[in-house]
């Protein structure tokens, strides 16, 4: 099968969203790390980050910066989804189907016995869809309410004074949202799952295993099947290490 390693894997994702990934990770952690210890600077662990990062003013400093860094990151991947969909054929694999409410039901009707086998999935379950929305746009709340809390006076002068108060409640309950997300959800889907465990390593490899497609990406790999079968025919193959075509990681 031309598109897998030696070692049977399949190339899942491209070294840009490794990146990506690395880069969102950094962040969200800065980001979590210094604006909670803000919320709850009356706590011990939160004097001791401000402590070790230099005080309150270096803390505010940091958290802006890495803000910035967040929003630049923000827009380049809605970017180059716009991009990649619009122009360069990408399939939108994020965007959420009818498949995927008849998937949920389906899996529910199957943990309760109903069912003898879960939904197939193809590039994304309904699970990691809906994980990647609540993610996104709580990122672009956390980005508009950051920007009026950095600078009301600006903001005020066209939008109603409400806004400032409205965006530190936004800003203040979101992040303690998103934490627990990503930090029970997430983590949970990413490490501790017994589907994955000790750590799905795709997103830092960018490889998943023949085995773990077959469980959890049967239609994915099924239309990847019967793409090779055609290029074989057509003579064109992608080499063993080639970058799957078509399909939009995002
Ligand atoms: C995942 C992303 C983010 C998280 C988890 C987060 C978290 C927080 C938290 C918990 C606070 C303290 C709120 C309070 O005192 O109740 C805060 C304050 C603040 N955040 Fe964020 N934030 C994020 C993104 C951003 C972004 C993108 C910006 C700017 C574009 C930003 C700008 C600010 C500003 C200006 C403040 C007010 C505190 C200060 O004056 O420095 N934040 N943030």
């Amino acid at each position: 099968m031309v598109f897998m390693d030696k070692d049977d894997r399949i190339r899942r994702f491209s070294t840009g969203r490794i990146i990506e990934h690395w880069l969102a990770i950094i962040t969200v952690g800065l980001l979590i790390i210094t604006g909670l210890s803000q919320k709850y600077y009356y706590l011990g662990i939160s004097q001791w980050f401000i402590l070790q990062m230099g005080g309150i003013d270096s803390v505010r400093f940091i958290h802006r910066l890495t803000g910035l860094v967040f929003l630049a990151l923000t827009i380049v991947h809605i970017l180059v989804a716009l991009v990649g969909v619009l122009f360069l054929d990408w399939r939108p694999t994020m965007l959420i189907t009818k498949k995927d409410f008849h998937d949920a039901v389906h899996n529910i009707k199957y943990y309760f016995g109903i069912e003898d086998c879960p939904a197939p999935c193809h590039r994304y379950s309904y699970k990691q869809k809906f994980e990647y929305w609540v993610i996104l746009t709580g990122a672009i709340m956390m980005i508009l309410s950051g920007i009026v809390l950095w600078i009301p006076t600006t903001v005020t002068r066209y939008l109603p004074g409400e806004i400032v108060p409205l965006a530190k409640v936004l800003h203040s309950n979101e992040a303690l949202l998103l934490f627990i997300i990503i930090s029970i959800w997430h983590v949970y889907n990413a490490i501790f799952s017994p589907d994955v465990f000790p750590l799905d390593s795709s997103i830092f490899t960018g490889y998943i295993s023949l085995k773990r497609m077959e469980r959890e990406h049967p239609l994915e790999l099924a239309e990847l099947l019967q793409e090779d079968i055609k290029n074989v025919q057509k003579g064109t193959c992608r080499g063993h290490k080639g970058e799957v075509k078509g399909i939009a990681n995002l």
